[in-house]
């Protein structure tokens, strides 16, 4: 894969907004902005933690939904990569792939239900070595009867449910039923198992972190014992996220990772991380917003609100003034922002928020800003945004 410009919209009408001109001062709010030092960074520590652990990384692409920064995480040395939902898959598979003849290794981490989708599996399997993981026998019967019809092989990962409750088989019996439909199957490999812990990312403290992604592992270990114990061969066990990172390396049944929000670190992460070791990647992503009104002393209103990042999370924080200056959402399309008692913002002034959870705010933009500093060095797209289905 060597064509850097993937994902990149430099040559298109996003760059036009600056003309001849680079300031980031220059591009409209509210919008994303990422440093790409600090992305680049975050990207290379995260190769390198599983180079040391000796485990495989299968990043997660659904938290940057971007083909430029997809490719990235693979020229570091990513295995493949995860994707939650097939529409993601689809488009970063076709960008990739474009100038490139080189398959890659794509896990689709939430179970596909129906023969229709299926069969798009079944599609996007000719563009790519494609994994799915399953946590019911009709799913493997519904990937077997469109894999026979495309005439295509597909490997399969049982979902083990670790205690977040989402998605997965509840046991070992459970387990052993998909593996069992799987090796009846003509055109389906059995490859192994994903556990992912959802609930136990952002648990704050080490050490209760530590203890609760041991016991929610014990309860994989045993599923994967009763796998083998039947004669499965489990090549691949995939999990993990950023706050569990370390801790599965640790605890030793994964021999995969697929975190995602490493790569940009949003205000809940570090909140729940502090010092951690999980938690030493930069918070790459703010988001810039412009001073709308500031006709009160003590509060200014800024052109982000509720419409420009994902609020399950609570409110940014104001880099450069935490603790000094707080942001509430101030309807739909505007925030307030107080100032901080030795400074008031002005009408015109821009200022940067960490978004609370970068995920579901990435997905409301087309592009991203990649800054050096002042200057505006890339735009690149978000190329899955609201591919959902
Ligand atoms: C199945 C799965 N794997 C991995 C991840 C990545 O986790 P994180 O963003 O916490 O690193 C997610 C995130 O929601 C996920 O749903």
């Amino acid at each position: 894969m060597n064509n850097h410009r993937i994902g990149s919209r430099a040559d298109d009408e996003a760059l036009d907004q600056v003309g001849e001109m680079n300031s980031r001062r220059l591009i409209a709010t509210p919008a994303l902005v990422c440093d790409l030092a600090m992305l680049l960074a975050n990207i290379e520590a995260m190769a390198n933690n599983a180079r040391r652990a000796g485990v495989t990384l299968r990043p997660h692409v659904k938290s940057h939904k971007s083909a430029y920064i997809a490719k990235r995480q693979l020229d570091a040395g990513a295995v493949g990569l995860s994707f939650a939902k097939l529409g993601e898959a689809e488009i970063i598979v076709e960008r990739l792939t474009a100038d490139n003849d080189q398959a890659i290794s794509v896990l689709l981490t939430s179970p596909l239900v129906g023969r229709h989708r299926a069969e798009r599996a079944a599609s996007l399997a000719a563009h790519c070595d494609l994994i799915v993981a399953v946590d019911h026998p009709d799913g493997v019967d519904e990937l077997e009867a469109a894999a026979i019809a495309f005439d295509t092989t597909l490997s399969v990962l049982c979902d083990v449910d670790v205690g977040l409750g989402r998605t997965g088989v509840v046991g070992a019996y459970e387990a052993l039923a998909v593996a069992e439909r799987v090796a009846v199957a003509t055109q389906l490999h059995f490859k192994g198992v994903q556990g992912y812990g959802g609930h136990l990312q952002h648990i704050a403290g080490r050490e209760h972190r530590r203890a609760a992604t041991i016991e929610s592992t014990s309860h994989l270990r045993l599923v994967i014992d009763a796998l083998e114990s039947a004669g499965f061969n489990l090549p691949i066990r995939s999990g993990g996220g950023t706050g569990t990172l370390l801790l599965d390396v640790e605890i030793g049944v994964l021999n995969e990772l697929q975190p995602g929000s490493y790569v940009f670190m949003d205000s809940e992460y570090r909140d729940a991380l502090g010092d951690d070791p999980e938690g030493r990647f930069a918070q790459s992503l703010t988001l810039v917003t412009t001073v709308i009104s500031a006709n009160h002393d003590d509060y200014v209103t800024v052109d982000a609100g509720l419409k420009a990042m994902a609020t399950d999370a609570g409110p940014p924080v104001v880099v450069g003034h935490e603790g000094a200056s707080t942001y509430r959402f101030f309807g739909d399309e505007q925030g307030m922002v107080t100032n901080p008692s030795q400074h008031s913002f002005r009408r015109g002034e821009r200022l940067e928020l960490v978004p609370p959870h970068c995920d579901p705010t990435v997905d409301r933009y087309d592009v991203i800003w990649l800054v050096h500093d002042d200057i505006i060095v890339d735009v690149i797209d978000v190329t899955a945004r609201g591919r959902s289905q």
